[in-house]
């Protein structure tokens, strides 16, 4: 059966310390619980839109190391189409650190490895998955010149380049080539080279100057303020979604969060495309806000109740 939406881009083993608050330069502290998650944003946007009952394929790369074989299982477990996931042989899987206060807040470093590997030959090796899908998704966890092919050669339906982790030099053609172009508030203040992004107001000057810098339509997200979004045909009309009210004593981890908005997302354009754009952000943040209340990033990821 025809794959729903094609997620171009990474695949990563998540080591989680949780502790009291983040460490400061140099200091070490006593974390009170570890665990091993299935992460990287592409691997994790892919889950969230399979779980939500979306047919999703997934073109990626891991190490032919223990990592990779048990996470190309784990894929299969999820329903994915991993036809185009490789296991490459001396190339190490990649692998997140990451640091999670008991306040939620979160550090990562992420170590790329086998991702770097991600080329534009393996678009067109998937050149049948890219005619099938109705939507594609892309990250910046693995290389920029795949993903501006990948973008090139999906012009049919709809892609979603999620600029994240953030670069400070986005070049052009990707907001230009992506019909939706999403970013956390975090990503949109170095994006448009400002300190910080607080509030609807503030999104939306953000959201105007990438329409300037080529973006087609735009969402910001803003954590537990929902999302902003607007298009470029009309760029002074902004249309703010609020997110469901999470308390935050009930908010334990948010890694991966903006992850399930984007898989989410992704699903609800390939199935309802009568919808507008702000329901399909409204049923993102649902499925973003539950994953916040659970630790870990694909294992806190919710399964699509009937609708
Ligand atoms: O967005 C969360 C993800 O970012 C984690 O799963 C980690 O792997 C990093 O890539
Ligand atoms: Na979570």
């Amino acid at each position: 059966s025809t794959i729903e939406v094609l997620v171009f881009g990474s695949a990563i083993i998540d080591f989680i310390c949780y502790t009291p608050r983040l460490p400061r330069p140099g200091e070490t502290l006593h974390g009170h619980k570890f665990q091993k998650g299935y992460g990287g944003k592409g691997a994790n946007q892919c889950v969230a839109a399979a779980r939500q009952g979306s047919r999703t394929a997934l073109i990626a790369k891991l190490g032919d190391d223990t990592f990779g074989t048990d996470y190309l299982q784990q894929l299969r477990k999820e329903g994915i189409n991993v036809n185009h996931v490789n296991l490459l042989a001396n190339h190490t899987t990649g692998v997140a650190q990451i640091a999670v206060s008991d306040g939620g807040e979160n550090n990562i470093i992420i170590v790329v490895g086998a991702n770097n590997k991600l080329g534009s030959d393996d678009v067109s090796l998937a050149k049948n998955v890219f005619k099938e899908a109705k939507v594609l998704v892309c990250q910046l966890e693995t290389p920029l010149e795949a993903t501006v092919t990948a973008l090139k050669a999906f012009r049919h339906g709809v892609s979603i380049v999620n600029a994240a982790p953030a670069m400070d030099q986005t070049p052009k053609e990707l907001l230009e080539l992506a019909t939706i172009f999403c970013v956390n508030e975090t990503e949109a203040a170095l994006m448009t080279q400002v300190d910080s992004i607080v509030g609807i107001k503030q999104a939306e000057a953000a959201i105007a100057r990438l329409f300037e810098m080529g973006a087609n339509t735009v969402i910001i997200t803003l954590g537990k303020l929902g999302a902003v979004f607007g298009h470029k045909e009309t760029p002074t009309k902004f249309e703010h979604v609020p997110a469901p009210h999470v308390p935050p004593c009930k908010v334990v981890d948010t890694t991966g969060a903006g992850d399930a908005f984007i898989g989410a997302l992704a699903h609800n354009l390939a199935r309802y495309s009568e919808r507008s754009l702000g329901e399909h952000i409204a049923a993102a943040s649902a499925v973003a806000s539950q994953s916040v209340q659970l630790p870990g990033t694909q294992a806190s990821f919710p399964y699509a109740t009937t609708s």
